[in-house]
């Protein structure tokens, strides 16, 4: 089943847990949480304390994306704060192996993300160390950025290995997704969309979602608009 992902980079910072029990309600699967640490990437976001507040404020999966130059010592102090999965940079670290089983060892499910241009190659021998697999679909750093088309068929392809391979791991897109490119991408394999300023920049979050998941699975206008009506 596809999950929807709102990323609370774009939520409002100031009602943090109200706006992410309001994504709870409105139907969201997971929450992701973008942690970026001025180096990695041109942006600073949160510490610790926002996991612990929305690990507080909702029940549902918390999905935590690293975008950190030291991704071995911040892999496992997130898992152990209860992060449900953990996502490290493969462009972050040499040591990726020892990054991976160490988010497991804390008690978190491993994630690998990459860069726009980084290619599939350098995550073919960590595929049976994670439970998911972030492709960046813009540069990392900031919300709100033009979704970078190629992402698709490298979705594509990374879905194909891991149905050959016979693994189970999600495969989440990360920047630039909204109701115009969720059926393209669902239809790659794509498993999770994260969306941050498509779904917080929108004035009816259930709608917001609900669109995301129908667009995603197909559903016309018209159908969508005739759901959320009843
Ligand atoms: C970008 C972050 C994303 C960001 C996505 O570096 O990793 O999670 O919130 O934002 P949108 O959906 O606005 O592209
Ligand atoms: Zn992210």
């Amino acid at each position: 089943m596809l999950k929807i992902a709102p990323s609370i980079l774009s939520a409002d910072h100031g009602r943090l847990s109200e706006e992410i029990q309001a994504m709870e309600q409105a139907g969201a699967d997971w929450l992701h949480i973008d942690i970026m640490d001025g180096h990695f990437v041109p942006n600073l976001t949160f510490g610790p304390w926002v996991v612990k507040t929305a690990k507080k404020a909702t029940k549902i999966p918390l999905d935590v994306h690293l975008m950190v130059t030291d991704p071995l010592t911040l892999g496992p102090l997130f898992a152990s704060l209860g992060a449900d999965f953990v996502s490290i940079h493969a462009e972050a670290t040499y040591h990726i192996h020892r990054g991976l089983t160490s988010i497991r060892q804390a008690g978190a499910k491993p994630g690998i993300a990459i860069n726009p241009a980084t290619p599939l190659s350098a995550i073919d021998a960590s595929l049976d160390l994670v439970d998911l697999i972030i492709l960046m679909g813009v540069n990392p750093g900031f919300g709100g950025q033009s979704f970078i088309s190629g992402t698709t068929q490298k979705a594509g392809e990374l879905s194909k290995t891991i149905k050959a391979r016979n693994l189970s791991v999600d495969i989440e897109i990360d920047g630039g997704v909204s109701a115009s490119n969720a059926f393209e991408l669902a239809s790659a394999g794509v498993t999770v969309l994260v969306s941050g300023s498509h779904l917080f920049g929108s004035t009816d979050y259930s709608q917001a979602v609900l669109e995301l998941r129908r667009k995603a699975e197909g559903a016309n206008a018209e159908s969508i608009r005739a759901e959320s009506v009843r």
